[in-house]
């Protein structure tokens, strides 16, 4: 029997109980590994895990909980270790796509942006490099960033600026993790087809599709199949990178009707 790309590695995905997340975590199964699958919705990470355990035959263990929560998210690492001994993947996916105009926006919807998008990321991706160091194999970080860290679109300013930094972050932690064997990339998602975009627009599909150079949105597994590719052996030699998977749209960026999140309660 051949053996899968991730047998016997740990992985962790926050905020995978559905959308982008969810699809990292059933591939990471599929293909071998242990996933932790952290949502902050308990029911959501319960029922997440559970179809994908049964899907894959794989260990998916549930582990509810906010990533802007220090306790969280040291708890994920800390888990690894308890259900399966080691961790060698961690995927910063959680993040709140958060709307509203420049000129109205509150501090109160900067500062839970901020903490989800980047607090959360930050120190989850503290704790598994903590814990890579400590198990002596190297590990790999992917941080989840967006097309709008790199281009502007109307009412996501303060999320395209957490994104923008993550994807510093990325760049700026080569010079301490690569000593460890442990790489650090992102990967920047287009519009893709998540079941709270086609909730906010019924017609996202069409949309995007129309705008997008490869006549498409995006599909979760597209994300999915560029996370795992960083996340594998193939992936040694590239750490401070952001793979950008968009169908080419930033390359000439048009921009649809969004103005219903110029007035959204997040
Ligand atoms: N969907 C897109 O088009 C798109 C595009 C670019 C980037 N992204 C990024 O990809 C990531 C995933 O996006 P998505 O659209 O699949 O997410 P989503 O908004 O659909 O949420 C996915 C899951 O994350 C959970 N979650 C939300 N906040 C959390 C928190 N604080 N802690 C733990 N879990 C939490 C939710 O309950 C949900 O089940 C995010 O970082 C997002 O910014 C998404």
């Amino acid at each position: 029997m051949t053996q899968k790309r991730f047998s016997n590695q740990t992985a962790i995905v926050t905020g995978a109980g559905e959308g982008i997340g969810y699809a990292v975590a059933r591939q990471f199964c599929a293909e071998g590994a242990n996933v932790l699958l952290n949502d902050i919705i308990p029911e959501r990470a319960q029922s997440a895990a559970a179809a994908i355990g049964s899907e894959t035959g794989a260990s998916c263990v549930p582990v509810a909980g906010d990533v802007a929560d220090l306790d969280t998210v040291r708890g994920l690492a800390r888990a690894a270790v308890t259900e399966f001994g080691r961790l060698d993947i961690c995927v910063c996916n959680a993040g709140l796509t958060s709307w509203g105009n420049f000129f109205d926006y509150r501090p109160e919807d900067f500062e839970r942006v901020v903490n989800v998008n980047l607090r959360g990321s930050y120190f989850l991706a503290q704790a598994a490099a903590r814990q890579f160091r400590e198990g002596g194999s190297g590990g790999r970080i992917v941080l989840m960033s967006s097309v709008t860290g790199h281009q502007a679109v109307p009412y996501l300013s303060a999320y395209g600026m957490t994104k923008a930094a993550l994807e510093m972050l990325a760049r700026n932690l080569v010079l301490e993790l690569s000593p460890h064997g442990i790489t650090i990339n992102c990967v920047a998602p287009g519009a893709v087809l998540t079941p709270r975009n086609l909730e906010d627009d019924p017609d996202y599909e069409r949309r995007w599709g129309d705008l997008i150079p490869v006549g498409k949105a995006i599909r979760s597994e597209d994300i999915a199949e560029a996370v795992l590719f960083l996340a594998s052996p193939a992936a040694e030699k590239i750490t401070g990178q952001a793979l950008v998977v968009d169908g080419g749209w930033t390359k000439t960026s048009p921009i649809p009707d969004m103005s219903y999140g110029s007035d959204y309660q997040n």
